[in-house]
């Protein structure tokens, strides 16, 4: 058993422990902006499939007092950064500082510099060999907290955020993240056997995360790679098991079941680009249309709408929205 934390969203942490608890974490507490749970490799993976709120799961190894760049580099040069990092393999160093702290440790980028020479220097004392630092797609990241004069040291067993699902057109404004759209769903009542309707659906993301949720299908089967995979412990039988289960859990999706709306033809457009890339075009109609025709899909007896109106995002915006949010009463 390992002790995990998963960040998300802030407001969403209750959603992602209910997450974590159906598929058998324990230990389950709420954190700001995450949940720390305990589990074994089984639950680690499960989690990097089934959770559709979380951005990322960390490993916590260690803490230590940081109360200089020099004070943090003797600790990190003591680990033994030898079983994470060895052959080929890239690393990447982020570090946030919060809280208060001594006036030499208030600089994040310093600070990730400091690790990142602590780091190289142990592998090159312990290998020989000069580790290689990719920013862009490491292979393994390190993640430090440094808050109150004590640092963390997290491995990310993620990489690149889980909010990433890889539907999403290039060209989408204003999207609502992947990560927030499902637990908009999760949290909204929806019961995920009634057709949905978006009657602004902008690039889509609603409409994406309620296939995903109503096919039960598990948002990390859309990827490849996890850092977790390039750890020491990484167990490929056991991974591959959770994937054949998620994939045997998947079902479809009725027909007519997704109703999507918007004024911008370009929205429609890149709706219907994430609905192909996930393979349920044939289950939704997209229509450009302006919120106030809509009219209830032909055939549809029953329906559940969830949207995201402009919420306007500069000063004096929300003057012009007012009309559109009386509209959207009365209609
Ligand atoms: C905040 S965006 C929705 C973003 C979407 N949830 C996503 O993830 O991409 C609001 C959308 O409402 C649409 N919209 C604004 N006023 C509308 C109206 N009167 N009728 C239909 N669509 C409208 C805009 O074109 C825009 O795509």
């Amino acid at each position: 058993m390992s002790k995990f934390f998963v960040t998300c969203a802030r407001g969403t942490e209750e959603v992602t422990a209910y997450e974590l608890e159906e598929i058998g974490a324990d230990a389950i507490e709420i954190g700001m902006g995450g949940v720390h749970f305990e589990g074994d490799q089984d639950v680690l993976y499960k989690a990097h499939l089934w959770l559709r709120t979380a951005n990322r799961i960390l490993l916590p190894l260690r803490s230590f007092q940081c109360r200089s760049p020099e004070e943090m580099y003797d600790n990190l040069v003591k680990f033994k950064w030898e079983t994470f990092l060895h052959g080929d393999l890239t690393f990447a160093v982020e570090c946030t500082i919060s809280g208060r702290n001594s006036i030499t440790m208030n600089h994040s980028h310093y600070a990730r510099l400091k690790a990142k020479d602590a780091i190289v220097d142990r592998i090159r004392e312990k290998t020989g060999d000069r580790p290689n630092v990719d920013t862009d797609h490491p292979d393994v990241r390190v993640v430090l907290y440094i808050r109150d004069g004590v640092c963390t040291l997290n491995m990310d067993a993620t990489g690149e955020s889980l909010h990433n699902r890889g539907y999403r057109s290039r060209h989408a404004e204003a999207p609502l993240k992947e990560t927030l759209a499902a637990a908009i769903l999760l949290l909204s009542g929806w019961d995920g056997e009634t057709p949905l309707v978006d009657p602004m659906c902008g690039s889509g993301t609603l409409l994406a995360e309620a296939a995903l949720i109503a096919s039960n299908t598990a948002p990390g089967l859309l990827r490849e790679r996890f850092t977790f995979m390039n750890w020491p412990d990484f167990h490929a039988p056991r991974w591959e098991k959770c994937v054949e289960e998620a994939k045997d859990a998947q079902v479809e999706l009725p027909d007519n079941f997704l109703f999507g709306f918007d004024q911008d033809r370009d929205a429609v457009k890149q709706t219907e680009f994430a609905l192909k890339v996930l393979g349920f075009e044939d289950k939704a109609t997209i229509t450009q249309a302006k919120f106030e025709e809509f009219q209830r899909p032909e055939g549809m007896e029953q329906g559940f709408l969830v949207m995201n109106p402009p919420y306007g995002e500069r000063l004096g915006d929300e003057e012009g929205l007012v009309p559109l949010y009386k509209l959207m009463g009365d209609t």
